[in-house]
């Protein structure tokens, strides 16, 4: 059976954008596909994080991965540092990355942009993400766009690692959606709804009650038009609204501006509110019954005893390739 990989980092509330991006996807595949997800704590780390947050963040987002309906039972559930192997063969990876392939990442551009102090950890953390991904051999990872450019530092770390060690590493492909990789602000359709902006009002989080996910897309930003047309070029911000209705109320684009012909936007924003809240409110219906039973303890150690054999056997077979003498 393929294997398929993802993570996400706790650190901070989950958006709609990660649900759509990338969450929506891990529960689909569950059921075709061998499936490893991670809360990605060692990455949470890359920038400050308060530890009481931390430990509080871990344990949500991976309630999240359960309310959302991915199955302990088809899917291994785990967090990152509970599998040593994750920072180690991060360490092996990251002396085969080059200084310029990790100056082009976009991603570490604008997380270090205007800051005095970067922590080191910032700028490698690909060559974490991709020991995350080549330590099970995974053929499939499911993101969204802001993550392609990782994958194809992961990609060529895998390619160069077996043209210099012998072949070895499977080559991952993305899985990316056509509608929703880039889930945009609310307020600034230029930039993608990210748990880390300062205005809450500029992304949907996941744990938000009904209440404020409407008045949060009763305020999201349009145009001057009337034209519900989906038209990312010249019509982003209603093009965003409409790429989260389809999602949320599995309708297609076409059938979108069909039913809002000749209507403006009121009645689209208003139905598009009830959709978000209908795909929602299950979900953390759900989560809080996880939080307060307390069995994600036990799920996430399910999972990183499922795992563990696999990643071990990996980082040996890659000591042994690169050669190091191994114990015993
Ligand atoms: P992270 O935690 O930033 O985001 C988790 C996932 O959500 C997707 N995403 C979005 N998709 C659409 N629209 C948005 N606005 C949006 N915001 C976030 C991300 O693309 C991602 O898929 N480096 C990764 C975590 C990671 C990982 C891995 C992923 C670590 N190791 C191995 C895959 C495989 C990250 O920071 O994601």
């Amino acid at each position: 059976m393929p294997r398929v990989l993802s993570g996400i980092q706790p650190s901070g509330q989950l958006t709609l954008g990660n649900y759509i991006g990338a969450m929506q996807n891990f529960v689909k595949l569950q059921e075709t596909h061998e499936c490893f997800f991670m809360v990605v704590d060692l990455h949470a780390i890359t920038v400050p994080q308060e530890p009481a947050a931390l430990r509080e963040q871990t344990e949500s987002v991976a309630s999240l991965f359960v309310a959302a309906g991915i199955d302990p039972t088809k899917a291994s559930i785990f967090a990152q540092s509970h599998v040593s192997a994750h920072a180690e063969l991060g360490w092996l990876l990251t002396t085969l990355t080059y200084i310029g392939e990790l100056e082009r990442m976009t991603q570490f551009k604008d997380k270090s942009a205007g800051k005095d102090s970067v922590g080191a950890g910032l700028f490698v953390y690909p060559a974490l993400m991709a020991a995350d991904i080549l330590l099970y051999n995974a053929d499939l990872i499911p993101v969204g766009d802001d993550q392609k450019q990782h994958l194809e530092l992961t990609r060529d770390l895998a390619q160069r690692f077996n043209s210099r060690y012998g072949d070895y590493f499977t080559i991952p492909d993305p899985y990316i959606p056509k509608v929703g990789a880039r889930i945009m602000s609310l307020d600034d359709a230029s930039k993608k709804m990210s748990k880390s902006n300062p205005n809450p009002g500029s992304y949907i989080a996941l744990l938000d009650p009904p209440d404020v996910i409407r008045k949060k897309l009763s305020r999201a930003t349009t145009d001057s038009g009337r034209e519900v047309k989906y038209n990312p070029a010249e019509k982003p911000e209603v093009s965003n609204l409409m790429s989260i209705y389809a999602h949320c109320a599995g309708v297609t684009l076409s059938e979108i501006e069909t039913r809002y012909e000749g209507q403006g936007y009121g009645a689209f924003k208003k139905d598009l509110a009830e959709h978000v809240v209908a795909t929602l409110e299950p979900l953390q219906h759900k989560y809080a019954e996880i939080r307060s039973s307390g069995a994600i303890h036990d799920i996430l150690k399910q999972g990183a005893d499922e795992v563990s054999e696999k990643a071990n056997r990996t980082l040996r077979d890659v000591k042994e390739r690169m050669g190091f003498l191994l114990p015993g």
